[in-house]
Formats: structure tokens, C-alpha cells, sequence
């Protein structure tokens, strides 16, 4: 038996909501940008083995113990174990073709990849809410802590908020159908586990409160399909502030996306990647020009993508 899962590339915190809110990514030329894992059972006298390929295969640990999706194979084989359902040997193969350090959800899709292949090989049926413990957990492995806005769009789809219910932990939110994300990928890395190092540990109240406001004003410009609440909500201050000096040229790059047009432009998850929101074709192919303009400015090659928001999330292909 084989099985090969897909699950895409991912935007954290998407701006306003940091480390709670995050949406899956889909280009609109119809590539599945983001890894793939295949699963095969072995025979009972082999180990289980891990081989990597892919344009980003060498930017990983050599050591397969290293590897995120070994580490993933161990925490399901130990949920595996609370359920005495006996272990498999596997051929794995993970296809990477995420770019590591970026900031579109990388660990998140090798990790949520793994899980969905081995959940459908298992034929174990784990929740999703099990899934997503796991995934998090493996995420903490890469970032330093659990953290779910790239693990919960990458396995369910969507632009997913977190949220305080521990049997339902994610809802997915509304999006404005017409509108593009322009995802721009410089060729620089930054560690999540780093970015997250410098944010300060203590919030200013006035901070804190310019921030909430935002984000709660973002959830109700969704639901109620207000675009210039959207525009108006568009912040974050509790990251991008500490995190723009590590992005050369990120507030030309960000004034030229906005004078170009974008009703928004932030930080990929904690980068270097940007983003940036707009509602014209045309226009999304002029504002990934600038963008990439100005990091070329700056001395730094970019490529770019225009996305939709994928609906799926991670699929067995
Ligand atoms: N919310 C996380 C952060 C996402 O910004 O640190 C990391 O991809």
C-alpha cells in the first residue's frame, strides 16, 4: 500500500493576529505549492526509512533522526501506542519543496504531510483536533513553543482563527472571494525560533489595546463583509515593529506595495517573506513587481506568487 498527502504552504498570524490567526495558500496558476508525503509499508524486517527529495532537500538535517517528519512519525507512533494499534514499518518520503526559514508555514506543511499520510495508512482515523495536538506539539520542536496558525489552516483550510475551545480548538472565518494575496519570498532566511527571541516579552497596555481592537475589528469586518474595516484593521503591532529591521528594505518594500495599491502589507509569518492583499489581478501583478523591485534595491533576489485562499487545506492525493 501507498499513500502521497499534500498539505499547502501557509500565512500566519496574517497580520492582525499574531500566533492565532493564520490562511492557507493556493497560487492562482494551480500549482500545489507545498511538500509531499509518500508512505509505503515495508517488510517486517526492516526499520522504517526516510528519504528526502526535492529542490529544498538539502537545506534539511542530514541526520533522518533530525528530520521533522521522523520526529512527527515518533509522536503519532506514541499516540499510536495509547491505542494499541501495533506499529508499521514505512518507507517515508518527503518531497521538500517548501523553502526552510521563510515564513509560509514550511515545517507546518512537512509535518501536517506526515500526519495525514500516516493517519490514512494507519487507517486509525485520529481526529483532527489530534492531528492538530500533534502537529503543534512538532511545530514547538522547530519555534521553540506550540504555536497552531500554520498547522491548523495547512491541515484544514481556510483562514483559520485559534480559539479557547479545547474540543474544537480552530473556526474556520470568512474571506472576501475576490480578493489575492501576493506572497514575496527573498532569498534570505530568518529562524522562527529567533524571530520569536526578540519580540519582547511584555506588551504595553496601550499597545495591547490597539492591538485587540484590531483584531476584533478584522473578525467583524469578515463576518460582516465590511472591506474598509478590513483596511482599517489591517495592523500589527505586537510583531513587525521588532521584526522589520531583520527584512532589508522592508518599509520601502511595504510603501511601495501600498502606493501600489495593496489594501495591506505584512510579514509571512515571522519572514522574511512579505505579503500584501489586493483585489485586481492587474493590479496583484504590479504590486509583486514593486515588492520584488525593492528587494532587488536592497541587493536580494525574490520570487513571487499570487494566491487565493485554499479552501482544502492538506488532501491525499
Ligand atoms: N505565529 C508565529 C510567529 C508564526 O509569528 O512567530 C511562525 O511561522
Amino acid at each position: 500500500m501507498k499513500i502521497s498527502a499534500f498539505a499547502p504552504a501557509t500565512l500566519a498570524n496574517f497580520c492582525v493576529g499574531f500566533d492565532v490567526l493564520g490562511m492557507a495558500l493556493s497560487p492562482i496558476n494551480g500549482e500545489l505549492w507545498g511538500d509531499i508525503v509518500e508512505i509505503e509499508t515495508i517488510g517486517t524486517e526492516n526499520n522504517s526509512i526516510l528519504t528526502v527529495t526535492g529542490p529544498f532537500a538539502s537545506r534539511l538535517p542530514k541526520d533522518p533522526k533530525q528530520n521533522l517528519v521522523t520526529k512527527t512519525l515518533r509522536l503519532f507512533e506514541n499516540e499510536l501506542a495509547s491505542k494499541n494499534i501495533p506499529r508499521k514499518n514505512l518507507h517515508i518520503s518527503l518531497s521538500k519543496n517548501m523553502p526552510v526559514s521563510s515564513g509560509v508555514g514550511s515545517s507546518a506543511s512537512s509535518i501536517v504531510a506526515t500526519l495525514v499520510a500516516l493517519n490514512k495508512i494507519y487507517g486509525a482515523n485520529f481526529k483532527n483536533e489530534l492531528l492538530l495536538k500533534i502537529a503543534g506539539e512538532c511545530e514547538g520542536f522547530v519555534s521553540g513553543d506550540a504555536h497552531y496558525d500554520n498547522v491548523a489552516p495547512c491541515l484544514l483550510g481556510g483562514l483559520q482563527l485559534i480559539v479557547p475551545d479545547p474540543f474544537q480548538p480552530v473556526r474556520k472565518l470568512p474571506f472576501f472571494s475576490n480578493y489575492q494575496i501576493i506572497v514575496v519570498q527573498p532569498e534570505i532566511e530568518l529562524s522562527t525560533k529567533a524571530m520569536r527571541a526578540i519580540l519582547p516579552p511584555q506588551i504595553p497596555r496601550s499597545e495591547a489595546l490597539s492591538q485587540w481592537k484590531c483584531l476584533a475589528s478584522f473578525i467583524h469586518a469578515l463576518h460582516a463583509n465590511d472591506e474598509n474595516l478590513f483596511h482599517q484593521s489591517f495592523t500589527d503591532s505586537i510583531a513587525e515593529p521588532y521584526r522589520r529591521s531583520y527584512i532589508p528594505g522592508f518599509d520601502n518594500i511595504k510603501h511601495a506595495a501600498l502606493d501600489a495599491g495593496a489594501l495591506g502589507c505584512s510579514i509571512a509569518g515571522s519572514g522574511p517573506a512579505l505579503f500584501a492583499v489586493s483585489k485586481n489581478l492587474n493590479q496583484s501583478e504590479n504590486i509583486a513587481q514593486v515588492m520584488m523591485k525593492n528587494f532587488t534595491k536592497n541587493g536580494i533576489n525574490s520570487v513571487s506568487k499570487i494566491c487565493t485562499v485554499d479552501l482544502i487545506g492538506s488532501r491525499i492525493l
